[in-house]
């Protein structure tokens, strides 16, 4: 028998009434009257240029070719031109930001280094951390201290001699909060200093007000992960990419999976969707700005009920249930059954996961005031006497 490796990740406890976790996903995905907020998935777009390009690359069959392996020149351009990174960088196309986060990781980190995340956190960063690193610093930043992220000052404290990477994930999954130009500069000076690698994931950047790429300031030590999954509402299709100087990609190259490349209806519909954006990202993040605070003025109805971070600079938000008593994953079981699924604090926290549940936003008006509605009707049925 072969044993599971010493980083697996601990089996999910699957939700009441499903064997695994995966026959619960599989619910959720195929009710179509479920309101679908617990994924940060995007499910604003009306434009039909995305579709058409991919419905029109179904049709010619083009699919029966394998692309090019990197990604098609198109796409490459058209992603570096986004962010205003041209000229000393280079980007490999990959199928999301997982694959992206992994790939970085994996190159990077070495048995005695370590690297610095953060809880609340995208967990998955740290079990692939897990997996090449001897440790995992996972700093604790749900306080109004620090402000609920993970700032210059604390990577100060809690790095040593061993820390190769930091990740900062701007802005962060599950509470939204971001940084300013200021922040990232700090970061930027730290990784020099030290000669050490940032890990600069920005799959919620299109969302925020105000976004610095860490990139600009440190580009030899910065690897920048890119997604299709959230403000392009393709999180299906699997398909993103990383960005860094050709240097650090060519050691990408060395450790590749996906040899082959990535598929081509996904690259074909993130062309169109880079191509059109600039036609409906204003009405996607006026949307999503309507939405939260619709969930603003819900959460200021209840006692002891608050958002640690407001606005958040997502398209998802944390409401701290801690002061009602109301377990997270007995207010995600109760709105489930009402179709709607959020996710409880523990999907995204070790150390804070009985304090929060997370909301995605970037749903229809409507299914944003029925949450509302049927939140504020939770609050009251499940507090404890
Ligand atoms: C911070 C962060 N990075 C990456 C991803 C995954 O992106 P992708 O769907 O492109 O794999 C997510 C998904 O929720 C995320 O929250």
């Amino acid at each position: 028998m072969i044993s599971p490796k010493k980083y697996a990740k601990a089996a999910k406890i699957p939700p009441k009434g499903f064997k695994t976790s995966n026959d619960f996903f599989n619910y959720v995905f195929k009710d179509k009257e479920m309101i679908w907020m617990g994924q940060n998935t995007n499910h604003l777009h009306q434009d039909n240029k995305i579709n058409d390009a991919m419905i029109d690359c179904v049709e010619s069959r083009e699919y029966c070719k394998y692309p090019p392996p990197e990604g098609f020149p198109e796409l490459k351009d058209l992603v570096l031109n986004d962010l205003g990174l041209q000229d000393d960088f280079e980007i490999l196309i990959t199928a999301g930001g997982t694959e992206s986060l992994y790939l970085c990781i994996n190159n990077i980190l070495e048995p005695e280094n370590n690297m610095i995340t953060c809880d609340p956190g995208y967990l998955i960063i740290d079990n692939f951390a897990s997996r090449f690193a001897g440790k995992v610093i996972s700093v604790p930043i749900y306080n109004k201290e620090c402000n609920y992220k993970l700032t210059p000052e604390l990577v100060r404290e809690n790095m040593d001699e061993n820390t190769k990477l930091i990740s900062l994930i701007d802005p962060l999954n599950p509470l939204g909060s971001s940084y300013t130009k200021h922040e990232i500069q700090e970061f930027a000076k730290i990784a020099q200093e030290k000669d050490i690698y940032l890990l600069h994931d920005i799959t919620y950047r299109d969302f925020s007000r105000e976004h610095y790429l860490v990139a600009k300031y440190a580009p030899e030590h910065t690897i920048t992960i890119y997604s299709f999954s959230k403000i392009f509402g393709m999180a299906g299709l699997r398909i993103g990419g990383i960005i860094a100087t050709p240097d650090m990609l060519n050691s990408v190259r060395s450790i590749l999976i996906n040899d082959l490349g990535t598929n081509v209806i996904s690259q074909v519909g993130a062309i169109a969707a880079l191509k059109s954006k600039h036609q409906w990202i204003n009405d996607i993040k006026k949307q999503t700005r309507k939405n939260q605070d619709i969930i603003k003025k819900a959460v200021d109805q209840i006692e002891g009920v608050f958002l640690p971070v407001y606005p958040s600079d997502g398209n998802m938000i944390a409401i701290d249930l801690k002061e009602t008593g109301i377990d997270p994953q007995v207010m995600a079981n109760y709105l489930c059954d009402k179709k709607i699924f959020i996710r409880q604090g523990s999907y995204t926290s070790k150390l804070f996961g009985d304090r929060y549940i997370r909301i995605s936003f970037s749903v229809p008006e409507y299914q944003v005031k029925i949450f509302a509605e049927k939140f504020v009707e939770a609050c009251d049925s499940l507090r404890p006497l």
